[in-house]
């Protein structure tokens, strides 16, 4: 299905270049290391699929999917995970992925439960950061784009389940 009021965002190949540049980064930066890379679901699979077959030095992957619940203030947030790593990350260098960070308090929540387990590191890699939305501080170690508050699908992220397979990344104009 595609959506009928959209305008693309990145294209593909704006999106190719940007995750090689990551993924350039992180074999820079772990060069002698294994990485662990977790994928957060749903919303990461396809960027995770494209970043880690870029990425040049060992790679363990695992999934996660969360959901986050609450008001909406910050107090109150909290997650649920209906599907956890099976990996042992400790003394393990670990790798945060997801497509976008909108207010963090997913990511928040995971980088805390990820930094109890005693990795030997731990790092965010967000393709996307909705900044303007940000109500949880999160460290995001590398770092897509800068978005504005716009709501966006496609390149694996969703409005109700639809447009995840979109190769591209579009603004839906669409009411939440
Ligand atoms: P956060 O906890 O508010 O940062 O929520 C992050 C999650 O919300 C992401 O992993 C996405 O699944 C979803 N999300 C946030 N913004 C958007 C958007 O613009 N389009 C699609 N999904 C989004
Ligand atoms: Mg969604």
């Amino acid at each position: 299905m595609i959506p009928c009021e959209h305008r693309i965002l990145f294209t593909e190949q704006e999106i190719e270049q940007r995750v090689t540049e990551l993924a350039q980064e992180i074999s820079r930066d772990y060069a002698g290391k294994e990485v662990v890379a977790v994928c957060i679901l749903k919303g990461a699979l396809v960027f995770f699929t494209d970043l880690v077959r870029r990425i040049s030095v060992p790679v363990l992957v695992d999934y996660l999917q969360a959901s986050s619940y609450g008001s909406g203030a910050v107090s109150s947030r909290n997650i649920v995970i209906s599907k956890d790593i099976t990996t042992d990350i400790r003394g393990k260098h670990v790798l945060l992925i997801d497509t976008i960070i909108d207010t963090g308090e997913t990511m928040a929540c995971l980088y805390k439960r990820f930094s109890e387990q005693n990795p030997a590191s731990l790092a965010i890699v967000g393709l996307l950061d909705k900044k303007p939305r940000r109500t949880a501080e999160v460290p995001i170690a590398y770092k897509g784009f800068e978005i504005p508050d716009l709501f966006v699908v496609g390149y694996g992220m969703d409005y109700g389940e639809q447009y995840r397979n979109l190769p591209y990344i579009a603004v839906l104009d669409a009411d939440r």
